[in-house]
């Protein structure tokens, strides 16, 4: 088995202070259903801390009232080389995010700074993998915001579209393992995108439904250890065996919004 080694990374992330469920843009989030502020607040401190205790550096940025989605901070950009495409979202409820994310970036010594024009989710469905970005479309991210993607951040961008309204940001379908390697839930694409996936990672580890419906996707991966629900159980076992070290967490509060770990991870490159 090869041997598995972590890089440390720099993330960005926001404690979810004003986190609730008011408004329903996908099939997770159901407003008649009661949330636990200081429930999700205590989970969401626990992946912080993961995340530092790895060696991890982790940049926060100020949660705005009114704003309970702006937690899941992977959605607000996606950043390589040190360049900054800022989301543009798809509903009018998290458009305020854009802003707020753009502002923290320029007060924090990012240069180039540039405000995607077409409906583009971040990581949600932007993932950098290696070399190229796997970019994900049918529910959020347009993909006409894929090919500026690929021109901004002068990246090969491979179009996934999605099909499934559970997973509707590419980021709970897939997860980036390393440069090479995925894993992902089939069940979620086309059959046009199965293939593709199938030709570039033969290898990749695939994820049962049940792994799916838990989350276990919204992964986030050092290169060694990936930090997973801890509910996908099936998954750690499949990860394990590839020489992988899976960590659960406990995410389920944050997960009445439709998001978990990954969510709440942006990734800073330089
Ligand atoms: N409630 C949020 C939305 O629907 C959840 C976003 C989750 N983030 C993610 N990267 N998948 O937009």
């Amino acid at each position: 088995m090869s041997p598995r080694t972590a890089r440390p990374r720099h993330y960005l992330m926001c404690r979810p202070a004003h986190f609730t469920v008011d408004y329903s843009i996908n099939p997770w989030m159901d407003p008649a259903k009661p949330t636990d502020n200081g429930a999700a607040l205590a989970q969401w401190e626990q992946l912080h801390t993961l995340f530092l205790r790895l060696g991890h550096t982790v940049e926060l940025i100020a949660p705005v009232p009114g704003l309970p989605d702006m937690v899941f901070a992977a959605n607000g950009a996606t950043v390589i080389d040190g360049k900054v495409l800022v989301a543009r979202f798809r509903y009018p409820q998290r458009a305020a995010e854009a802003p707020a994310y753009a502002a923290w970036f320029r007060e924090n010594g990012y240069r180039d700074v540039r405000q995607a024009a077409h409906t583009n989710e971040g990581e949600g469905d932007l993932l950098v993998a290696g070399g190229r970005i796997l970019a994900g479309s049918g529910f959020r991210t347009d993909t006409r915001a894929h090919a500026e993607a690929a021109r901004y951040l002068d990246r090969e961008v491979v179009t996934l579209e999605l099909t499934d309204p559970r997973y509707y940001h590419l980021d709970t379908a897939l997860a980036v393992l390393d440069d090479t390697e995925i894993m992902y839930y089939p069940g979620a694409f086309t059959p046009g995108s199965r293939a593709v996936l199938e030709r570039l990672y033969p290898d990749a580890v695939l994820a049962t439904a049940a792994d799916a419906q838990v989350f276990g996707l919204n992964a986030v991966s050092d290169g060694r250890h990936v930090i997973l629900p801890e509910a996908a159980v099936h998954l750690a076992e499949r990860l394990r065996g590839r020489g992988f070290t899976p960590v659960g967490v406990n995410l389920t509060e944050l997960l009445r919004a439709g998001g978990s770990v990954k969510c709440c991870t942006l990734e800073l490159r330089h």
